[in-house]
């Protein structure tokens, strides 16, 4: 690890690539931060409350409503730079991405609520366990890596006793992208509320919360945007702040404090937040955030697609069997089962003899398959060496494979 932090040459085999010498972190989240992110974290402590973080909470807001592709603001104090001419609001929420999405959910929904929650894999799961904690869930589970089926949606939304539907948009478990578009359509039909887990898609992949009509959206920081481990954001829209509201005013809500919703609205006209905030991880966030800003949204959507693709023909042209339906492969995060006789061995091997790191499957596909991410700030040569170095490493463990020019999946 300490090598890999450092940075420093991996004494590789031979056959290997020297053009790219450093390791190759290619988990999907959290995702190597640029030097400059690492560097701004390193900040004098400043208090919480001052005029200083005051700018910091401004600038950060302001893009933020560019991650989530929402109408830009003014990055000034004093101009509520978390609201837009969009309907849409930017909250910063001190904790993971579950934190945001826990807020989302015990502020929007209550025990006479029902909410419809289609999963493909764990952290679909994670929307309807939490969500039932708050509401009733009627969760539809369509299997690991298989899409929805949109027509049984829309026959469970007719019967008309829904108050919203919730889903992960990316699921990084498993390698898939929901139909966002068409979910989106569907909600609007049957006049629900439509709640989207976006923590790794918001800034990796095309997300519209205004043209969804999505009442609310999060983003983790460590994922697409290449921040932080331990802050995150939602966006909401007027429609869920008078719900949030209303059912407040009527005690319908069950309890919540540190995660009210309402405390933090106030906080944020104030630029402020509503508890100490995560200081330094804000401030690198923002770094994070200008060098999303400075790539452009559409050209790293654009570059994720390209890694995304590339790495997903290449293993496909070997051999290997994808896990998510092919119509629906995620941008972000390649799901790859192993092939015969392998194991989380290989990712041991990987690490230690190659110096590159994915990520294994969870729950009952631990031990039978890998994940690739292809978010943040990683680059073609990076992913390249890395898709050579998994190939060797495949090749130490006794799987032949047809001899590929990588780069060429990568033009
Ligand atoms: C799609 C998705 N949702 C939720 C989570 C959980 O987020 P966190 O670990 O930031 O709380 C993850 C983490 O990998 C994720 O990929």
């Amino acid at each position: 690890m300490e090598e890999r932090l450092s940075g420093e040459k991996p004494n590789f085999s031979d056959g290997i690539s020297k053009k790219y010498e450093k390791d190759c972190f290619l988990v999907p989240g959290p995702v190597r931060m640029s030097s400059k992110t690492l560097e701004s974290m390193s900040h004098p402590v400043i208090t919480a409350r001052g005029s200083e973080y005051k700018a910091i909470m401004a600038e950060l807001n302001g893009l933020l409503r560019i991650a989530f592709n929402l109408s830009p603001t003014s990055y000034d104090i004093g101009v509520k730079s978390f609201e837009g001419d969009d309907g849409y609001s930017t909250i910063v929420v001190s904790g993971s991405g579950t934190a945001a999405m826990e807020m989302i959910i015990s502020n929007r929904f209550s025990k006479k609520d029902i909410v419809l929650v289609p999963t493909n894999g764990k952290f679909g799961e994670r929307v309807a366990d939490m969500t039932r904690e708050f509401s009733n869930v009627k969760h539809i589970d369509f299997g690991w890596g298989k899409s929805f089926d949109l027509t049984k949606l829309e026959n469970e939304l007719s019967k008309g006793n829904y108050s919203g539907i919730a889903f992960c948009h990316n699921e990084t478990s498993t390698g898939i992208t929901q139909d966002a578009d068409k979910l989106s359509k569907i909600a609007e039909k049957y006049k629900v509320a439509l709640i989207i887990d976006g923590i790794t898609s918001v800034g990796g992949l095309p997300v519209h919360p205004l043209k969804w009509n999505a009442e609310a959206i999060v983003v983790g920081a460590q994922k697409c945007t290449a921040g932080p481990s331990g802050v995150s954001a939602i966006a909401i829209n007027n429609s869920f702040i008078k719900n949030v509201m209303e059912k407040n005013e009527n005690n319908e809500l069950s309890s919540r404090y540190y995660l009210d919703l309402i405390p933090a609205l106030k906080r944020a006209a104030d630029d402020q937040t509503s508890w100490t905030p995560a200081i330094n991880l804000t401030i690198g966030w923002i770094q994070a955030l200008r060098e999303l800003n400075e790539e452009g949204l559409e050209n790293r959507w654009s570059r994720c697609e390209k890694l995304s693709k590339g790495v997903q023909n290449l293993f496909s042209d070997l051999g290997f069997t994808l896990l998510a339906d092919s119509s629906q492969r995620s941008n972000t995060a390649t799901a790859i089962l192993y092939p015969d006789g392998i194991d989380d061995k290989w990712r041991n091997e990987l690490a230690v003899k190659y110096n590159t790191y994915v990520i294994g499957g969870q729950d009952h596909l631990k031990g039978k398959m890998f994940r690739i991410g292809s978010m943040g700030i990683t680059e073609k040569e990076e992913m390249i060496e890395g898709c050579k170095r998994m190939i060797s490493c495949f090749s130490d463990f006794g799987i032949k494979l047809s001899d590929l020019d990588v780069e060429s999946y990568f033009l």
